[in-house]
């Protein structure tokens, strides 16, 4: 039995974006909860060893969510996103449609929006649930979900946020989990940002980057992020966790909220540029390799 039958979306989960590295633990974690899992990714070799899991693979969104009770989204982007539920072959063109859409993936304040305007128009639930964790603790289980939507669908989606993170916070009606996620993506690419910055400073002025964590290190400055990315910088190693590409848009999707609401985020624009300009050589590596922008020539 599902581990979600008896309650509201029952049935099985329809995981879009099945072979990203959100996507593919998610859609894995799931299945090992004891959901019925269909998944789907544009390209299908990457989703394919989910299999080994008992994940039904589909060959189109509406094959993966013909008589599933949730859709779950998780692509790179809002354009992704909504072709992925409404274009052809989407996932709101199945015969059976789900009930209830959880949107997972980072698409910004106007993105949030037009899916939850197709959603009303289509007459299904809508939960904006953005998530917060990279590579790791997606592959754990343990990530944060930063879930918004009808408050009569809470108790419902417990146990698939359960599957796939170690803590959700419902934040309000459908949207505010997308503000919060660029509020908290805001302070991530400024705090990598910076450190890439203050190493490529350090190796400027002839000083081993090292002294700045030794500088730091177990005072309130200390950060495990400033750690992780830091020793990822100096080591040059970018094995993506979170793509320079994906950063990219993340900064953008900041900004445009910015300027849709009367902010003026000078800091912000001049991260964007920057992480724009690293993603145009470096998009596929870690958001870490922005650093590589400002590094002084070896
Ligand atoms: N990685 C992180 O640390 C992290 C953390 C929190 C949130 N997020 C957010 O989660 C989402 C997924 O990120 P990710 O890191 O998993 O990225 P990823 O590994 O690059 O995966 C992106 C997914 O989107 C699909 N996709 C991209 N463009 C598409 C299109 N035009 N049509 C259909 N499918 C398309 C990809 O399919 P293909 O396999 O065919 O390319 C893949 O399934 C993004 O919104 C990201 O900002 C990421």
């Amino acid at each position: 039995m599902s581990a979600a039958a008896g309650v509201g979306p029952s049935g099985p989960v329809a995981v879009l974006g099945a072979g990203g590295i959100m996507g593919l633990p998610i859609a894995r974690n799931l299945a090992r909860a004891g959901f019925e899992v269909r998944a789907w990714n544009r390209s299908p070799a990457k989703a394919k060893q989910l299999a080994a899991d008992g994940v039904i693979l589909a060959d189109t969104p509406a094959e993966a969510a013909d008589g599933a009770g949730v859709v779950l989204t998780m692509l790179a982007d809002a354009d992704a996103v909504l072709a992925a539920a409404d274009g052809e072959h989407g996932a709101l063109s199945a015969p059976d449609m789900p009930r209830v859409w959880v949107q997972m993936s980072t698409i910004g304040e106007a993105g949030t929006d037009s899916c939850a305007d197709l959603a009303r128009r289509r007459g299904i639930g809508f939960v904006d649930a953005p998530v917060l964790g990279t590579r790791q603790p997606a592959d754990e289980g343990k990530l944060v979900v930063l879930a918004s939507g009808p408050a009569e669908l809470r108790e419902p989606l417990r146990p698939l946020f359960d599957a796939v993170g170690q803590r959700t916070l419902w934040v309000g009606e459908a949207g505010a989990g997308s503000r919060l996620k660029l509020v908290t993506n805001t302070w991530v690419l400024l705090v990598v940002e910076g450190a890439a910055e203050a190493i490529a400073l350090a190796e400027g002025l002839g000083l081993d980057p090292a002294l700045l964590f030794e500088a730091v290190r177990g005072g309130t400055l200390d950060l495990p992020y400033l750690q992780i990315k830091g020793k990822a910088m100096t080591e040059r190693n970018f094995e993506p966790s979170f793509s320079l590409t994906m950063a990219a848009k993340d900064a953008g999707l900041v900004a445009d909220a910015a300027a849709r609401n009367g902010l003026e985020l000078p800091v912000v624009d001049a991260v964007r540029q920057r992480l724009e300009q690293g993603a145009r050589e470096h998009g596929g590596k870690d958001f870490s390799a922005t650093y590589l922008t400002s590094a002084p020539a070896r």
